[in-house]
């Protein structure tokens, strides 16, 4: 019945009106003919691929919602500042700096692997960015932890001499570290919308040439992440 008036509402129709007595059946004397014309088939089909799509929808949904992904987390296993000094070259103040990082990126997840689609880095001193760095996409499995290291390294004008000055005394430098991502999670084969969290780091580092502060070493920092989910 339904789709015999598809068929009907399909044919352009140029006459009067047809009266409402008039049922679809009557264009349709035939109705085995009808049935398997090329229209019907594919009226059948895309209602079957539509019925389809919806299970597959409700059944994704509700895997989602049964196994809700959680956040994956940034930690800072080690960090060392090999160069990091100020110097005031006509009037501005240069600060050159070697800083490695080495982090460990960690899915907590056991139904989902991640797919870093971007990752960059930024690093900041005092609010003065000094350095940024790009990464290639990377895969991750279920459950997994994998090291990623950062180096950033030159020369930047900042107006940091203060804090430089007072950190220095201190033997520990607050460098902050952020990182601007886009994962999708990916169960079997079905991937998720983009999550892009903010990682927010701040390193307490030992300043280059202290030895107290060096014996005392990095402690391992874990990172902040928002805006993931
Ligand atoms: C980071 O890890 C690599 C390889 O394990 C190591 O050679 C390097 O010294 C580490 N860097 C820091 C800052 O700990
Ligand atoms: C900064 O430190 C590096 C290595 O410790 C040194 O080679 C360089 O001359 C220093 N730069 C300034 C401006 O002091
Ligand atoms: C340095 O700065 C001072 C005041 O800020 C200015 O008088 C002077 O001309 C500057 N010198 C150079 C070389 O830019
Ligand atoms: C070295 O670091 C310690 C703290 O670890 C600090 O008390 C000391 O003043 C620093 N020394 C120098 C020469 O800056």
């Amino acid at each position: 019945m339904a789709e015999s008036q598809e068929i009907h509402l399909k044919v352009p129709y140029y006459g009067p009106p047809i009266p409402p007595s008039q049922t679809p059946s009557r264009n349709c004397p035939k109705p085995p003919k009808c049935n398997f014309d090329a229209y019907s088939l594919l009226c059948t089909i895309t209602k079957i691929t539509t019925i389809f799509l919806i299970t597959i929808g409700i059944i994704v949904l509700a895997l989602w919602l049964i196994y809700q992904p959680q956040s994956i987390k940034i930690y800072a296993e080690s960090a060392e500042l090999s160069t990091f000094n100020i110097s005031l070259v006509a009037n501005e103040s240069l600060l050159a700096y070697n800083l490695a990082v080495n982090f460990t990126f960690r899915n907590p997840n056991r139904k989902y692997s991640v797919y870093y689609e971007r990752i960059k880095a930024q690093a900041l001193y005092a609010g003065y960015q000094i350095g940024s760095i790009g990464y290639p996409p990377l895969r991750q499995g279920r459950k997994d932890s994998m090291p990623v290291m950062a180096r950033f390294d030159g020369r930047t004008a900042t107006e940091a001499a203060g804090t430089y000055n007072r950190e220095k005394a201190e033997g520990f430098f607050y460098v902050r570290v952020k990182m601007y991502v886009t994962v999708r999670l990916k169960m079997i084969v079905i991937e998720s919308v983009k999550f892009k969290p903010d990682v927010d780091c701040t390193l307490r580092i030992p300043a280059p040439g202290n030895s107290t502060s060096l014996a005392a070493g990095f402690v391992r920092t874990e990172c902040d992440v928002n805006n993931f989910s």
